[in-house]
């Protein structure tokens, strides 16, 4: 059995910097996210009696830690199945990996629901979240469209901690510009920056006390489409983690010249009436999250901005989907 799921990358507007539990992956606490609809993952899997091990080949290449971790997360399934058949997987972005641009998010919901085809486990989108979430945090929102919330849960199975849906892509359309400022991977992952940053940053225990009040101002903005409201939760949110990844030893300083430029380049575009605002993951790139009608002059703003390679811009989009399958 086999099938083909693209999936999107989503942006957290309430950041997911921290965990809870991280044999299981329960993040320390919620987030809020947006789904996009410009930049895809497709990923196809394919159980075979035949192969010996797991074949695993991300953007045309083979590679013995992502095999491993991808192997794992593809035993969450055959567990459940009660099989033991290896699979193929091949998987591609259409956009620069491991940069912050949330390939670990797109990329292990289009295998969670991938898999679940494949296997014929059936499983439902909130226990397609869970799975997600164990391959990583933010791929427990892009099981999703439109705008979603993760819930960090308490219990310790984890069995609470996954997304749900608040409002659908085409109920409150947005445009995100995404600046990108270097193709290059970043030099620590999330999953390491935020271990370290919980180990050592003075601010860690502060900046998850801080999470609840702003997903109830942001779920309240986005309930409202209240998009002023949206701003002022979303800059607090990103600037207060990145505080948390400076403070971090060592620090982890994920901009670089161009992401302040740009920073200061939104703002101004706020003083003088544009409807825009910024927000940052791991990594340079910069995303300016705007009303639909505005997304031109924000890019073209924004590709003006010295280092600034280019400005993709992309509207809301729907969660991970089967767009091919047999068997
Ligand atoms: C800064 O979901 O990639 O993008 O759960 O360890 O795989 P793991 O981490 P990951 O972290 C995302 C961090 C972030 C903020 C966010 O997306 O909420």
């Amino acid at each position: 059995m086999q099938a083909t799921v693209q999936a999107q990358p989503n942006i957290a507007l309430i950041k997911y910097w921290g965990k809870r539990d991280a044999a299981l992956n329960l993040p320390a606490a919620g987030s809020l996210s947006i789904t996009l609809d410009a930049l895809h993952t497709r990923t196809s899997v394919r159980f075979d009696d035949a192969l010996a091990d797991d074949d695993i080949v991300l953007n045309g290449k083979r590679d013995e830690a992502q095999t491993r971790r991808l192997g794992a997360f593809l035993d969450l399934f055959r567990t459940r199945a009660q099989v033991d058949t290896r699979a193929h997987v091949e998987s591609t972005n259409d956009f620069p990996t491991g940069a912050g641009l949330a390939s670990s998010a797109s990329g292990f919901a289009a295998l969670a629901v991938a898999t679940d085809h494949a296997l014929n486990t059936n499983l439902t989108p909130r226990e397609l979240s869970i799975l997600a979430r164990r391959g990583s945090g933010s791929a427990a929102r892009s099981i999703f469209g439109g705008f979603v919330e993760m819930a960090a849960g308490t219990r310790a199975d984890g069995e609470d901690a996954c997304a749900t849906p608040l409002l659908d892509a085409d109920e409150w359309p947005l445009a995100v510009v995404v600046a990108i400022t270097t193709r290059a991977a970043k030099a620590t992952s999330s999953r390491d920056g935020m271990e370290d940053s919980r180990r050592t940053s003075p601010f860690y225990r502060d900046w998850i006390a801080t999470v609840h009040a702003d997903l109830v101002d942001a779920r309240a903005a986005v309930h409202a489409r209240d998009f002023a409201k949206l701003v002022d939760t979303s800059e607090a949110s990103c600037l207060t983690m990145h505080a948390v990844m400076l403070s971090t030893r060592p620090g982890l300083v994920y901009w670089n010249a161009a992401t302040v430029d740009c920073i200061h380049r939104i703002r101004e575009m706020r003083r003088t009436g544009t409807a825009v605002f910024f927000t940052i993951d791991a990594g340079p790139q910069v995303k300016a999250v705007c009303l639909p009608e505005h997304a031109e002059a924000v890019a073209s703003a924004l590709r003006d901005v010295h280092g600034v390679e280019e400005a993709l811009v992309s509207g809301l989009g729907a969660g991970a989907r089967i767009i091919e399958a047999d068997g």
